[in-house]
């Protein structure tokens, strides 16, 4: 993992070398179109205030709960003692990316979204409340989390999401051959080179022309900066557009060839 300094020098040449959010110099009319409706779409919604109301809500709980570290690989590794308020601190995405996950289920209206990494639930949230006619299939390892998770989903009236609880290794071929098709993959735990790619791999036979994949934390050590590479250089890929801490991978044939894409955000 990358301290404070390697991440911010890594973010100021991002942004030095990135398109700035008005589209300028975008050919791609899909990119284009992203950049304005998606990213820049100021609209406020509902349902952000609500889950940020959760999100506070967790930030002030200090009880603590067992949390199983699957960090490292598909196996169990350690189990230890945290603060909820601290998970909510660290392990979420902010709410500037969880409302631009919102954004995308909302824009693009994917029926099936798998999201490897639930923690609290809010970015399951999010994408769930952005679509009546999204599923949203979210797979977290640690029991204690899940059931916060679960709490939380209640509490938003969430009906479309489905929380599957194990290891990743031993949940998504099931989840994945039960869903015969993925719209939108978020990849968002186990953030090392080698799981990524397997996830990568065990998605790719599902995602088809029109899905969406969004890898989180790509430039959170060298290892995720090597999956991010091999991922976006894939043959089946034709189109990355990197926002520094998220990526995103289409599949769209009309990109006549690969093209990589660097946005401010
Ligand atoms: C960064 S958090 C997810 C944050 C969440 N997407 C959000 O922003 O609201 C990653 C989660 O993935 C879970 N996780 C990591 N590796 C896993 C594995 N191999 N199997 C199952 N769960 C795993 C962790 O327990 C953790 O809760």
């Amino acid at each position: 993992m990358y301290n404070k300094l390697q991440l911010a020098l890594k973010y100021i040449h991002f942004f030095v070398t990135a398109s700035d959010r008005r589209g300028h110099g975008v050919h791609s009319p899909f990119v284009f179109t992203f950049i304005t409706e998606v990213l820049n779409d100021r609209r406020y919604f509902y349902a952000y205030e609500r889950i940020e109301a959760l999100r506070s809500r967790l930030l002030q709980r200090s009880d603590k709960i067992e949390v199983l570290d699957y960090g490292a690989g598909s196996s169990v590794l350690k189990s230890n003692i945290r603060r909820v308020k601290d998970i909510a601190g660290w392990s979420l995405k902010s709410p500037k990316f969880g409302q631009l996950l919102f954004r995308i289920v909302h824009h693009y209206q994917p029926r099936t979204i798998i999201e490897l990494g639930t923690s609290l639930g809010i970015t399951s949230a999010y994408m769930a409340a952005a679509g009546s006619g999204a599923k949203v299939i979210t797979l977290e390892g640690a029991p204690a989390i899940a059931s916060i998770a679960r709490w939380q989903f209640d509490q938003l009236g969430l009906a479309n999401i489905e929380l599957v609880e194990g290891s990743f290794d031993e949940t998504l071929p099931g989840v994945l051959e039960k869903a015969t098709t993925v719209d939108l993959g978020f990849v968002d735990g186990n953030h090392r080179k080698e799981p990524t790619l397997r996830y990568f791999n065990k998605l790719l036979p599902y995602l088809h022309n029109a899905s969406i994949l969004i890898l989180d934390d790509i430039h959170w050590s060298r290892e995720m900066e090597e999956a991010w590479e091999e991922i976006k250089n894939h043959r089946r890929v034709t189109c990355s557009i990197e926002l520094f801490f998220m990526g995103i991978i289409l599949f769209n044939p009309d990109f006549k060839e690969k093209q990589h894409f660097k946005i401010r955000f």
